[in-house]
Parts: structure tokens; C-alpha cells; sequence
């Protein structure tokens, strides 16, 4: 590593990226009608390329026309006229010198039935989110308990949808696991009480997880990634720890590392702090279960922060610094002193007012 790490390339696969420094997913809810984004919102993900991020990855993309869908403006990526909006962009992502990656999602009991086509709600047991819809003060709906007809059809969604991304010619995929939203849902025994195959001991819950990663790694061609984001925390019931232990999350990485995988992506509130009770960080207690490379993200904002997280990690992912500072790259490279940006801040990504 030179002796400046952030600003030294990471070689990924086939990719080498020119710094350690990525654009994390962020939804933007601007594609009303036609699933496909505002075109200032696809300007945006070109631009954090063009000023220097390493990666670039898209809001979460809704895996279906039926139950997939928890805000309302969210993008798809299986129709002609979605992946001709999204190939442009990932061509000048590319020509910026960043990779693209897409992230796709299924918000299961997060759900919000009436900006679905189909109107339905599943989720692996039939639990609501204690907390209500933020955006609608309304409570989550009860979710309906997924059937075998349920994940197969969800399954399929995620396949379909990588495959419109591999054509639009995304460099790489990444499943979203984490958060509080369907995979996640299934992993965690908060909100999987299921008894049958999918359902009980960790290697169990992990069950529909491996399905949707093994569905999907096929229609991945070889040389492009397949990546997975998993979190201890869910937006809705955020105080709840997703995860019972250590060794538990250990478990679930283990069972993630053993599959056809290119990277984990690791989000946290905050980077720095100690998990489980431990001494250590999320990503401590993950690197010392997988050599996998590690994406991890969680109030990095500086230089300072952004080299300590790396000292853990591969590659760091800002949302809000990102979203909100079009300098933040050079700014980090400068060593400027930079402002640790709340949630509230980061309304504005649901304006139609262009992000600079
Ligand atoms: C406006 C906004 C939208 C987000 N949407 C997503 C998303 O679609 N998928 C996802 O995995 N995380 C999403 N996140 C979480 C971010 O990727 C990131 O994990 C979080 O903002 C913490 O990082 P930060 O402290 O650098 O902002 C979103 C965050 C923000 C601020």
C-alpha cells in the first residue's frame, strides 16, 4: 500500500479501483410512473464519478411489479425502456473512471401495498413493524406469511433484475440484505419465526438468502461482481439488534463467505462503534471471520474517519457526504475539516430540486 491508503488503488477481481472511496446506495424516490429515475437524479451518480469517487452504487431497485416496492418513486430495472435509461449512465460512470454497481431490493413487511401494481405485502412471518410508516404516520400493513409460490416468484425478481442491470452494463450487482427489509427479515429472528425449512438456527434463516445469491450468480457473467449488503440494524424498530451475538453475526458471515460472492458490503450507524458487547467493531468481527473484501460505511466523513475505517476495510462508502458535498473526494484528499451530516440533512434527496 503506498503511504497514502485511501488514495492507493484496491484491486478487485478483474477491477482495480482507483481509490477507497465508493458512493453507498441511495434511494431518491424521483421515478414516478415509469420506474425510471429523474434525469437529474442519474446526473447525480455520474458526477460523484466524475468527481473522483471509485464506485458509484444506485438507490435500491425494486426486484418486482408486486410486493417489492416500500416508498413510493422507487426504479426497476427489467423493461427495454429501464435499461436504456440506466446504459447511458453506467457508460459515462465508466468513462469517469468509477464502477457501477447496482443494488436491489425487496422491502418485504416494510411495506407500503399501494405503490405496488399488485397491491401485497409479504414478508417471511406475519409480523408488522412496531414503528409507523414515517411518511405516512399510518402503521405498517400486516404482512402476508411468504408461501413457496411467494419466494420463488421473489427469487425470480431478483434474477430478472440482475439481468436487466448486466445489460445496462453494470459492472456489478449487489443484494441487499440488510436494513430491516426482506432478506434481512429472513436472516434476523426478530422478524423470522418461521418453522419450517426457511425458518429457526441461524443456517436455516440464511436459507432464502443463499436461494436469492445462487439464483443470481449465474446470470452474473464470471468477470463482473455479485456483492452483499448486510446490517445488524432495520429502519423501522432501530433499536432493536438485528442479531442476537457475536458469534451470531460470525455465523451468518461465515455462511455469506461460503457463497459465490465477490464482496460484503457492512453498514452501521456509526463505524467506530463496539458490537455486541465486544471490544471490537462490525467490521473486526467480520474480518476475522472471512478474508472477503469489505466494504463498510456508517458516518464516515473525513479524512481522519475515512482512514480509520479503512484500517478494517477495503473500500469506504459515504451516503450523506456524498449525497449533500459534490467535493467530498478532494476535500478528504485535502484533509479539509468536514461536517458530520444528521439524517434530517439528507431529506433533500427526496426534492426535485438538483443536487449539486
Ligand atoms: C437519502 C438516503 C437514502 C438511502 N437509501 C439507501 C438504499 O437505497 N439502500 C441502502 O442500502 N442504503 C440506503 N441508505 C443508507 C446509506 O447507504 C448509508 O448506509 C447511510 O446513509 C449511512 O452512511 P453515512 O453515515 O455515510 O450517511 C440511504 C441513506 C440516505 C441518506
Amino acid at each position: 500500500m503506498s503511504s497514502d491508503p485511501l488514495f492507493s488503488p484496491f484491486q478487485l477481481k478483474g477491477f482495480t479501483l482507483r481509490n477507497r472511496l465508493g458512493v453507498a446506495p441511495m434511494t431518491r424516490m424521483s421515478s414516478p410512473g415509469d420506474s425510471i429515475p429523474r434525469q437529474d437524479v442519474l446526473d447525480f451518480l455520474v458526477r460523484r464519478a466524475e468527481h473522483g469517487a471509485a464506485l458509484v452504487y444506485t438507490e435500491a431497485i425494486v426486484t418486482d411489479y408486486e410486493s417489492a416496492q416500500g416508498y413510493p418513486g422507487q426504479a426497476r430495472l427489467t423493461t427495454q425502456r429501464q435499461i436504456d435509461a440506466w446504459a447511458p449512465v453506467v457508460e459515462k460512470i465508466q468513462a469517469a473512471g468509477a464502477l457501477a454497481i447496482m443494488q436491489m431490493f425487496h422491502c418485504g413487511r416494510m411495506a407500503w401495498p399501494e405503490v405496488n401494481p399488485a397491491r401485497r405485502a409479504i414478508a417471511p412471518s406475519q409480523l408488522a413493524p412496531q414503528q409507523t410508516n414515517p411518511l405516512t404516520g399510518q402503521p405498517y400493513p400486516l404482512p402476508d406469511v411468504m408461501s413457496r409460490f411467494d419466494i420463488d416468484h421473489v427469487i425470480h425478481g431478483f434474477v430478472e433484475t440482475a439481468k436487466g442491470a448486466v445489460a445496462a452494463g453494470f459492472d456489478g450487482i449487489e443484494i441487499h440484505g440488510a436494513h430491516g427489509y426482506l432478506i434481512n427479515q429472513f436472516l434476523s429472528a426478530y422478524s423470522n419465526r418461521r418453522d419450517d425449512e426457511y425458518g429457526g438456527a441461524v443456517d436455516r434463516r440464511f436459507r432464502f438468502a443463499r436461494e436469492v445469491i445462487r439464483a443470481v450468480r449465474p446470470v452474473v457473467p464470471a468477470e463482473r461482481l455479485l456483492l452483499f449488503r448486510i446490517s445488524n440494524w432495520g429502519v423501522a424498530d432501530s433499536q432493536v439488534s438485528l442479531f442476537a451475538s457475536a458469534e451470531e453475526w460470525q455465523m451468518l458471515i461465515s455462511l455469506l463467505a461460503a457463497e459465490p460472492l465477490d464482496a460484503l458490503s457492512v453498514s452501521t450507524y456509526n463505524f467506530r462503534d463496539k458490537a455486541f458487547g465486544t471490544d471490537c467493531t462490525m467490521a473486526q468481527l467480520t474480518r476475522q471471520v472471512t478474508a472477503l473484501p469489505l466494504l463498510i460505511c456508517g458516518q464516515i466523513h473525513d479524512r481522519r474517519s475515512a482512514e480509520e475505517a479503512l484500517a478494517d476495510a477495503d473500500m469506504v462508502l459515504s451516503g450523506k457526504s456524498m449525497l449533500l458535498n459534490p467535493h467530498w473526494v478532494a476535500e478528504v484528499r485535502a484533509g479539509k475539516p468536514l461536517p458530520l451530516f444528521k439524517a434530517a440533512d439528507a431529506n433533500v434527496a427526496y426534492t426535485d430540486v438538483p443536487l449539486p
